[in-house]
């Protein structure tokens, strides 16, 4: 059942469970994604990037996930991931998104603050949430590539002051989780040597001043009982990508190694659909969101 965001983040769930927002950009990866929360009876956020929308196109995408989730048992909410370009954004609004993510991270606070107060404006007129990020998380992530020294931790009482002047839903929280796998050499290296990737003590510091529910990006690759420990600070969205696509891509290379003679995609795709889903059931496990997909749905 195709919800909206609303209706699977809620204040009860702050300190004890968390949602997953996991990015697709084709059939397969929605199908898995789909078929994990509804074995796992786990509401889920579905997300698209802008390099998802451009690759697949936006109304083939959105229309892909909507039937998808309207078919299954379970609680799914459609949300756009990362982007700076308005026009889009009011696109996917026409296309029923329930939540946009508004990024102008890369910004001056002021010009940041500016085009986000007019995002929540246009959105919340139509019922719409909106994500907007304060700080610089580090990594690649589409169109963002944040190299080491240019990340920004968020400042808790700045994020306070950017939560009241624009009244955003969702506040996206650079506190050292990464965007995807760390392709430099140096980063490489230093994630090696670190025990922790989340700055615990400035999270439970913006959660003190901080009171809408808190989103951490980069989730792939930080260890779970880090995300555990999150949870119990209050964060209640965990966007993770890459590391459902290294499932997927890890069983379709042993697929087409151990199977060469097999051509069809659908027989190819098959154990990386599956390898997904998988991965996806292990992250609503992680963040206790298994059984969590109560209320009406659609049998
Ligand atoms: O917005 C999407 C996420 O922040 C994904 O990050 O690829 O490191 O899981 P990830
Ligand atoms: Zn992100």
């Amino acid at each position: 059942m195709l919800v909206h965001i609303g209706r699977i983040i809620n204040k009860q769930m702050i300190g004890k469970y968390a949602v997953p927002a996991f990015n697709t950009s084709d059939l397969e990866m929605t199908q898995g994604i789909v078929r994990a929360a509804v074995a796992q009876k786990a509401p889920v956020i579905i997300q698209t990037s802008v390099g998802a929308l451009e690759y697949a196109g936006a109304e083939e995408l959105a229309g892909l996930i909507k039937q998808e989730a309207r078919e299954a048992k379970g609680l799914f909410a459609l949300h756009q991931d990362h982007c700076h370009d308005f026009s889009l954004i009011k696109k996917l609004i026409n296309l029923g998104y329930s939540s946009v993510m508004i990024d102008c991270s890369h910004l001056p606070y002021k010009d940041n603050l500016k085009l986000t107060k007019e995002v929540v404006h246009y959105a919340h007129k139509r019922g719409v949430w909106v994500q907007a990020e304060l700080g610089r998380i580090l990594g690649n992530e589409d169109w963002q590539n944040v190299k080491s020294g240019q990340d920004l931790m968020t400042v808790p009482d700045e994020a306070a002051k950017f939560v009241a002047q624009t009244r955003i839903d969702t506040l996206a929280v650079a506190v050292g989780s990464m965007h995807g796998i760390p392709v430099d050499p140096r980063i490489k290296k230093v994630l090696s040597t670190l025990k922790e990737h989340l700055d615990l003590k400035r999270l439970a510091a913006i959660r003190q001043k901080v009171k809408i529910p808190l989103v951490v990006h980069g989730a792939s690759g930080v260890p779970d009982h880090q995300v555990r420990a999150a949870i119990k600070i209050g964060v209640v969205i965990f966007n993770i990508d890459t590391d459902l696509r290294v499932a997927f891509n890890k069983a379709l290379r042993n697929n087409i190694k151990k199977n060469p003679e097999i051509y069809d995609p659908r027989k190819l795709f098959k154990p990386a659909t599956d390898a997904l889903q998988a991965m996806a059931e292990h992250k609503i496990k992680v963040l206790k969101g298994n059984n969590k997909a109560r209320g009406p749905s659609r049998t």
